[in-house]
């Protein structure tokens, strides 16, 4: 399998409880190696440029409002098969449909209020790790 890079977002529900350690390590102990990490609190604007692809849905204000609501922990993580891994490490969008165990079942409140982003392809990933990281910020063979 191709080693991927995918790029999470520790959300602000996750800063406010105290969870960056608890999911960091999660994401550690599941084989992915941090190439890119820092801490940031998005605007209202930046948060509409990153979720731009969901414009125009109904839940689109909330979405932005949320994530500009507080710090958050943008990541570049890399591993074989990186993209999928991470999506069942993380569990389903929606906390309520997640498997036990996955991050999600076990932090977050609701659809909204998810704990973590996850990129869902690898060319949305890319996409996704330069408008948190210019290319120099990340890392390669970061082990
Ligand atoms: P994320 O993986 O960050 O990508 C888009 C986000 O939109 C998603 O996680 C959810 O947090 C959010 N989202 C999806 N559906 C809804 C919804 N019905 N109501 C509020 N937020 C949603």
């Amino acid at each position: 399998m191709a080693i991927e890079r995918t790029l999470t977002i520790l959300k602000p529900d996750c800063v406010r409880k105290n969870l960056i350690g608890e999911v960091t390590k999660r994401i550690q102990e599941a084989g992915f190696n941090i190439c890119a990490m820092k801490l940031v609190k998005l605007t209202k604007t930046e948060a509409e440029g990153f979720y731009a692809v969901h414009k125009g849905r109904p839940f689109f204000e909330e979405l932005t409002t949320f994530m500009s609501s507080g710090a958050c922990v943008p990541m570049v993580l890399e591993k074989e098969n990186a993209i999928a891994d991470f999506r069942t490490l993380i569990g389903a969008t929606n906390p309520a449909d997640a498997d036990e165990g996955t991050i999600r079942k076990d932090f977050a409140d609701s659809v909204g209020e998810n704990i973590v982003h996850g990129s869902d392809s690898v060319e949305n990933g890319k996409i996704e790790s330069n408008y948190f990281f210019p290319e120099h910020e990340i890392v390669a063979n970061a082990m």
